[in-house]
């Protein structure tokens, strides 16, 4: 019998070699896929998904898929896939949210598209941080007059007391004056259905909304609030100075791209959008300071300072004031950092290669700033609230500490960040100015039960405030 000969054999090992480089590189990460066809993990991930991600990481390391829902979402935990999915141009932010944002408030594909970045460019614009600061005023007198309503003294449930704040507050500026409704019924009303819009806001990005008629009501109930109310906030101009809101403005870009039909849709993405994160944040940094009594000492120590001590004057909050009141934009922060989103998101587009594993296009790219701000090697004593960790960011130059993203990252970072920091920052000054306040409960654990956004309290937690002499 005739051998093969050395060259053959030396091709055919070559080849082999090639072949089996190939299949590592073209590897996908280990899977999660469950058992059941089409929801996969569905429910095992359902349960408790924050806690579902960091035993994943435990079991099979930096990069795992999971599938749920007929969908692969490909978590990425450590540097390199971190840096792809904040620097690759094979990942994209907008795929990404189109289908949530049909799905919870009826914007279709096209007017997406079409109007995505021109809408994100003048956000950020108008209250970014080079306009913010002509807001501090509006803020304060909000703020004030919704402080008078609870009145000198009170016990109140703390969700609902930042709630009674921050809506008519964030309403009034964001859209109109005047807006938010000031009749007791109403006031329950809005109330009710903005809390079920944001509770199942979570479920009604991946389910279709005629599985979910609770939500889907509330939905509807806010949409007509804002077909209503349009032309209204259209045609308004503050008696102060003139000036338009940012939801007017938007309008305009909506209207000059002749999408007014979709107004109302967007009048509700904007609202949940200004709100579903920054009356958790509120709460939380409340409750943070409250319960960390050398802190909550050296801020109202601090506050008197800078304002007096007595909590009865209208006081006007400078730039100039803020400045002088570092430690509570430090707690926010700090907060923001122990509260974080669950999960950012972007499309693959095309393959991306992460480690020894391929991506393949489709999947999401999924990122957990909540698991990545308590990496120590980031933040050292992750799981410890310490708000002068804060000292070392460059916030007077907009810069976070590194691997901070509870306001996610690139191109498309929540614009509406100043805005929110500056308002949690201006009602904690004001609250404290005004009011001895005091937690009658401990603080309650965060729930494991929502990726989407910041953490939300387990249970309850009240307050008791009195007003100052
Ligand atoms: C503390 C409060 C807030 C937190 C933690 C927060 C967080 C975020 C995050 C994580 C994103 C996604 C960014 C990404 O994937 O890279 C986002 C997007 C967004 N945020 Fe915020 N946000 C807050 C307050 C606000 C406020 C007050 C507004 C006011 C309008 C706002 C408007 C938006 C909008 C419009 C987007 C979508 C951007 C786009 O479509 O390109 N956010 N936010």
């Amino acid at each position: 019998m005739e051998l093969i000969s050395p060259t053959v054999i030396i091709i055919l090992g070559f080849l082999a070699l090639l072949l089996f480089f190939q299949r590592k590189n073209l590897r996908g990460p280990p899977c999660i896929r469950g058992w059941i066809p089409w929801i996969g993990a569905g429910f095992e991930f359902g349960k408790a998904p924050l806690e579902f991600i960091e035993k994943a990481r435990i079991k099979y390391g930096p990069i795992f898929t999971v599938f749920v829902m007929g969908t692969r979402m490909t978590f990425v935990t450590e540097e390199e896939g971190i840096n792809v999915f904040l620097k690759s141009k094979e990942v994209n932010f907008e795929l990404a949210v189109q289908k949530p944002v049909y799905r919870t408030a009826s914007i279709p594909k096209d007017t997406f598209f079409t109007l995505h970045e021109k809408l994100y460019v003048t956000i950020k614009g108008k209250i970014g941080t080079v306009n913010l600061y002509q807001l501090t005023g509006q803020l304060t007198e909000e703020l004030h007059e919704q402080l008078e309503k609870l009145g000198t003294h009170g016990t109140m449930e703390l969700n609902n007391f930042v709630r009674h704040l921050l809506y008519p507050v964030s309403v009034n500026i964001l859209f109109q004056k005047g807006l938010f409704p000031t009749n007791e019924r109403k006031i329950r009303e809005f109330h009710q259905h903005f809390q079920a819009y944001d509770e199942g806001f979570e479920y009604g990005s991946q389910m279709p909304e005629c599985l979910l008629s609770h939500w889907s009501k509330s939905k509807k109930w806010l949409l007509a609030l804002f077909e209503k109310n349009i032309p209204g906030i259209k045609t308004y101009r503050s008696a102060k100075d003139n000036s338009v809101t940012l939801m007017q403005t938007l309008l305009d870009i909506i209207e000059m791209e002749r999408n007014e039909e979709k107004s109302p849709n967007y009048g509700l993405l904007i609202l949940w959008a200004s709100l579903s994160n920054a009356v958790p944040v509120a709460f939380w940094t409340l409750g943070f300071v409250l319960s960390h009594p050398s802190v909550h000492k050296t801020i109202v120590e601090g506050i008197s300072s800078v304002f007096g001590t007595a909590g009865k004057d209208k006081i006007k909050v400078s730039e100039d004031d803020l400045k002088k009141l570092p430690l509570i934009r430090w707690c926010i922060l700090e907060t923001l950092r122990l509260r974080a989103p669950g999960i950012i998101t972007r499309k693959v587009m095309k393959p991306v290669q992460i480690l020894n594993y391929t991506v393949p296009s489709g999947d999401l790219l999924m990122l957990s700033p909540f698991w990545l701000h308590r990496n120590p090697k980031y933040f050292p004593e992750p799981e410890v609230f310490k708000p002068e960790r804060w000292k070392k960011a460059n916030l007077e130059k907009n810069a976070f500490l590194d691997g901070f993203m509870a306001f996610g990252s690139g191109k498309y970072q929540c614009p509406g960040r100043w805005f929110a920091l500056l308002q949690i920052q201006i009602c904690i000054i004001l609250i404290l100015y005004k009011y001895d306040c005091s937690l009658l409960d401990p603080l309650p654990k965060q729930s494991s039960l929502h990726l989407l956004g910041v953490q939300q309290p387990e249970g309850q937690c009240h307050i008791e405030f009195k007003q100052r002499k």
